[in-house]
């Protein structure tokens, strides 16, 4: 099985890119933030207990996280592989996505990484609130709080990932297409 990791601060482009290299690659697409916007629209307590800290731009504790992602990886079946989307978003989840897959017999295939500045990140979660209607693109220092809480936990992960070596990353600017094209290159 391959084990992708699609990172990138928010607004990246991970979602839009996923739906093409899940197909391609026959994967199945897990974003994390999707599940809990899913557990939040059913009202689940789960969902209740991550509404709050989501709607700031704050992060849901590890744990509720990393259960998500072991309970998929054992219960989908029929695919090649698994495109973790937002998962791991920081230290502690990365160390516990290693033990999980361990515990599979399996290891991680490498990290796909977007980048984009982050003048470019409110640029585009401020067009998709129009879109979209999501509560945590709702206000400018959700935003905000999203792109520090990004450099202050998440970003360490590019250092992690280096050293082992799986770590790829592209250039998030430019149109959809020429992102995906970067993307399917360096798969
Ligand atoms: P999550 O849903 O993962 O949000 P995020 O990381 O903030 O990322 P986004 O979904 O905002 O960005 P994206 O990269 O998918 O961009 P998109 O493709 O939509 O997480 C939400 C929350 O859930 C977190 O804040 C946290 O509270 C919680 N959570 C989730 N995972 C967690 C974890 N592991 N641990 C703890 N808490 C967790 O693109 C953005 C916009 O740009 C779209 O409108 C799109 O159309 C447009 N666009 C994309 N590419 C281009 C392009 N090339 N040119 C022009 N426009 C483009
Ligand atoms: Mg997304």
């Amino acid at each position: 099985m391959k084990y992708y990791i699609l990172f990138g601060p928010p607004g990246a482009g991970k979602g839009t890119q996923a739906g093409a290299m899940a197909e391609k690659f026959n994967l199945k697409h897990i974003s994390t933030g999707e599940l809990l916007r899913g557990e939040i629209a059913a009202g689940t307590p789960l969902g209740l207990q991550a509404k709050a800290l989501i709607d700031a731009g704050n992060l849901v504790p590890d744990e509720v996280v990393e259960g998500m992602i072991e309970d998929k990886f054992n219960t989908i079946k029929g695919v090649d592989g698994f495109l973790l989307d937002g998962f791991p978003r920081t230290e502690a989840q990365a160390v516990a996505l290693d033990e999980i897959l361990e515990r599979r017999g399996e290891k991680l295939t490498g990290v796909v990484s977007i980048m984009i500045p982050d003048g470019m990140i409110m640029e585009r979660i401020r067009h998709r609130a129009e879109i979209e209607g999501r509560a945590d693109d709702a206000r400018d220092e959700i935003i905000l709080n999203r792109i520090s809480t990004y450099h202050a936990k998440t970003e360490p992960l590019i250092a992690f990932y280096k050293a082992s070596g799986r770590y790829r990353e592209v250039d998030g600017t430019g149109t959809i297409e020429e992102v995906r094209e970067r993307i399917f290159e360096i798969m």
